[in-house]
């Protein structure tokens, strides 16, 4: 036959087993509680259904693709074990809300997961931020040498990227904490459910409100896949400054052996291939997240199989996500920042230029004079290739006559204190911003 296979899911969703199952086995419960069914009925259809999943956990379970989805497989097999009080497990019940069901409980704790994999990595980027305390090097803007910073500050701003992937987590866990079970097809359901108590019994904090709304609402998959793409794009980030910074130009970094590959022909190199990898990966993270808004647009209400399209997109980003959190977090743990080669940095770009320019400020003169004159002193120190403090306090006051002893003092230290304004790198104020961060993962129990 042509075709065949073409609507079967069961290669991947049978890993919603724990959860269908889960749902089953409330949804049974719950009838029996209304009086829809008989308990002893409901006793049997919840020991069958606990026989299949030690079968599936023990690997025996016998898979049928022509059953096509794991809702199928699993009452087949039921059927198999208890005969026929199997039928009666889905009263007052359809696949369309079955499946939904399924997929929130298995999106709420992928959410779970993924934010204790970020938590992991917070703690990396913590131990690394205050391992290198007092490491000094280039803070860039456009790529160009700008201003010093401490290496604890720019870690530090990863930090605050993930502590904004997690809100992100936390809301959409808040959206998709909701259970569409009794919704039925897509009118709900003329048997007098409970579906408080099966909420209750699943840890949904809710119950949809609209049935026809929640057969068809995949916006919690979206949601996953949009938190996704931001931390996947702050781990790329992430990644680009790695492979920049263990490159012989930079040589910031070195990755460790267990985080980086030799190459094939050339003994010398040490390629930073998790970096890449991660870099790479956010693209097939990206691309889940837009066609899956793609097969969603321009579907009527309610329930149409191109739905079933929700699960092998989302199921790749997060395992892609998970997979290159834990993979950073290695990854930090395993680096090594060259202090030496960042503080030799820091020697070129006269990168002091906007403390000599805040220096003629504190003089009194205005901002935009005093740029001009800093300009100026820069161009004549490049052409007479001396960096600022080859020069003597005669040759800066050809410059301007309000440059004094003092000037000659504006150094690396002096520059990172005098930016102790909040948010500033100034080693007091990352020290405490370190402490704030530290208490926030201390605080977290996973
Ligand atoms: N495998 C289906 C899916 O993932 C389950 C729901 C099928 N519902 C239906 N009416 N055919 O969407």
């Amino acid at each position: 036959m042509r075709g065949k296979g073409y609507t079967a899911s069961i290669s991947y969703d049978r890993r919603l087993y724990k959860e269908d199952i889960a749902g089953s086995i409330a949804h049974v419960k719950m009838l029996a509680r209304q009086g829809i069914l008989s308990d002893r009925d409901s006793k049997t259809i919840v020991s069958g259904l606990e026989a299949i999943l030690r079968e599936i956990a023990e690997g025996i379970f016998p898979w049928k693709e022509e059953l096509e989805d794991i809702h199928m497989n699993v009452e087949a097999r039921l059927y198999e074990i208890i005969g026929s009080v199997a039928g009666r497990m889905h009263t007052a019940r359809s696949r369309n809300d079955q499946v939904t069901t399924d997929l929130r409980l298995y999106v709420k704790s992928a959410i779970d997961s993924t934010w204790a994999g970020i938590v992991a990595l917070q703690t990396a980027i913590l131990d690394q931020a205050e391992k290198n305390i007092s490491v000094v090097m280039p803070g860039y803007t456009h790529l160009q040498m700008a201003q010093p910073v401490l290496l604890a500050h720019h870690l530090l701003a990863y930090f605050e990227m993930l502590e904004r992937d997690k809100d992100r987590l936390q809301e959409a866990f808040a959206r998709v904490d909701v259970l569409p079970l009794g919704s039925g097809a897509l009118v709900g359901s003329p048997y007098p459910l409970d579906r408080d108590f099966v909420a209750k019994e699943l840890g949904f904090s809710r119950i949809s409100s609209n049935s026809m709304d929640a057969v068809s609402d995949r916006d919690f998959v979206l949601d996953y896949m949009y938190s996704s793409s931001v931390i996947m794009t702050h781990l790329s980030r992430l990644a680009e400054e790695m492979v920049l910074w263990s490159s012989e130009e930079f040589g910031f970094v070195r990755m460790g052996e267990n985080h980086s590959t030799g190459s094939s022909i050339m003994p010398q190199k040490r390629n930073p291939d998790f970096a890449e990898l991660g870099r790479g990966r956010s693209g097939r993270v990206y691309g889940n997240l837009v066609g899956f808004l793609t097969t969603l647009k321009g579907l009527p209400l309610t329930y149409n199989r191109d739905l079933q399209e929700d699960k092998e997109g989302l199921f790749d980003s997060i395992d892609t996500v998970l997979s290159t959190l834990d993979a950073f977090t290695g990854m930090l743990e395993d680096i090594n920042f060259d202090s030496n080669k960042m503080l030799e940095a820091t020697e070129k770009g006269f990168m002091l230029a906007t403390d000599l320019a805040d220096y003629l400020v504190s003089k009194g003169l205005p901002f935009r004079e005093s740029y001009d004159v800093i300009k100026a002193l820069t161009s004549y120190a490049q052409t007479e290739k001396k960096s600022f403090d080859q020069l003597s306090l005669a040759e800066y006051q050809q410059f301007s006559s309000l440059f004094g002893d003092e000037v000659l003092k504006i150094d690396l230290e002096s520059s990172l204190m005098a930016r102790s304004v909040s948010g500033g790198t100034a080693p007091s104020n990352v020290k405490s911003e370190l402490r704030r961060a530290r208490k926030i993962v201390d605080s977290i129990k996973i």
